[in-house]
């Protein structure tokens, strides 16, 4: 075989498999994870009441794939209702219930000022009329808490029967907060006695078994060597998300193809490695919201490479306003969504100051949230 790559030719035999937002159909290493799923969210089948289930686990751990595989087999089923709720986009109570509507009428409600109670009330009487139980996920779920939301929506969904008749709601909830029982207020809790499952993170043979599937449903035998591979984990797992081993498969086989290369060699690495920490800290960085965003710009201009909270504190607060405990509840976030580093340092009020790092190099920080403000 010619060792030049002709200008027409590609090495990928199946480039969706590396988007982000690919639902694989095989869940590798997440077969206890999904059957218990499945037996919560089974009973509704039966016209019996789903039990409440939360997903718990950082980043990356397949709770988005889980509940897309399964809506995906639900989806034929004329016995039942799904909806899947975004809650980074669909951030407050309206847009989860305009989304749920949606779902359910197949055509958006008119978008012009419906109040909640109007979405709610014709939502609901369908489910009671037609005795059909809704099973809603709300995804990223922790999204809701910082809106302050999250309550009323779970509130609104799992107390519905009180006032329609007949009208059965299953949540799955997912989160990737390790505190998310204190997003909600313990009469929350008390409602929606869900279970949980949990999603641990990848170990390296783990992160090896489901990029190793990846290469070879996505490119063509031969493009991809073992050792390249390995050295691709290894990034990966120093970052500890996933998703950064996927992307660098796409990079380093796009760089090889621009070097007319029929395979990867180590050289396009580097340029995978770079590529891959922009688009992923893009991606992450859409799921924030303008404080938020500013408080990690104020992060990326120190000159050294650590701050204090108590002094990013004053910084944040020269140009936002913002009271004390949302800052820390953004510093939260934004650790949980690994983008900081945070340690205590045992000093400060109460000894709650902590010394901040940024996870990704400053440059692409700044570079990204340029494109982003823009
Ligand atoms: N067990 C798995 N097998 C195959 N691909 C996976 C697995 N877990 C995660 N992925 C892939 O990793 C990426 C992130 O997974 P996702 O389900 O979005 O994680 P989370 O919702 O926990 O952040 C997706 O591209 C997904 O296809
Ligand atoms: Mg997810």
């Amino acid at each position: 075989m010619n060792e030049i790559l002709m200008r027409d030719e590609t090495l990928f035999k199946n480039p969706e498999v590396f988007e982000f937002d690919y639902v694989p159909d095989i869940l590798l290493f997440r077969d206890s994870q999904l059957q218990s799923l499945k037996f919560n969210i089974f009973p509704a089948l039966k016209g019996l009441s789903p039990i409440n289930t939360i997903l718990i686990g950082p980043p990356a751990t397949g709770k988005t794939s889980a509940v897309k595989i399964l809506f995906r087999e639900l989806e034929e089923e004329e016995k039942i209702y799904t909806a899947y709720v975004n809650c980074n986009i669909d951030h407050t109570r309206h847009l989860v219930f305009s989304r749920i509507f949606r779902e359910i009428f197949g055509f958006s409600p008119p978008s012009s000022g419906v109040p909640f109670s109007q979405l709610f009330e014709k939502i609901m009487s369908r489910l009671s009329r037609e005795r059909k139980p809704l099973i809603v996920a709300l995804d990223d779920a922790g999204a809701l808490f910082h809106e302050k939301e999250l309550d009323s929506v779970l509130n609104s969904l799992l107390r519905a029967y009180e006032m329609f008749e007949g009208v059965k709601v299953g949540v799955i909830a997912v989160f990737s907060e390790p505190d998310f029982r204190s997003l909600m207020s313990s009469k929350s809790v008390s409602i929606f006695q869900a279970q949980e499952i949990s999603f641990p993170p990848y170990k390296k043979e783990e992160i090896y078994g489901i990029l190793e599937k990846r290469v070879f449903s996505g490119l063509y035998s031969g493009v991809m060597g073992d050792e390249i591979l390995e050295k691709i984990v290894e990034e990966t797992e120093k970052v500890g998300d996933l998703r950064f081993g996927i992307s660098m498969i796409k990079y380093a086989v796009l760089y090889a193809e621009k070097n007319a290369r029929r395979r990867v060699v180590e050289e396009d690495l580097a340029f995978a490695v770079e590529e891959s920490q922009k688009h992923i800290f893009t991606s992450i960085l859409s799921s924030l919201n303008e404080k938020e965003l500013k408080i990690l710009e104020k992060i990326s201009e120190v000159e050294e490479d650590v701050i204090n909270s108590g002094e990013l504190y004053r910084a944040v607060k020269e140009e936002i306003e913002m009271g004390y405990t949302r800052f820390y509840e953004s510093l939260n976030k934004l650790d949980n969504m690994r983008l900081i580093h945070m340690d205590f340092t045992g000093r400060g009020h109460r000894g709650r100051t902590r010394m901040i790092r940024l996870r990704y190099p400053k440059e692409i920080v700044r570079e990204s949230l340029k494109m982003m403000m823009r």
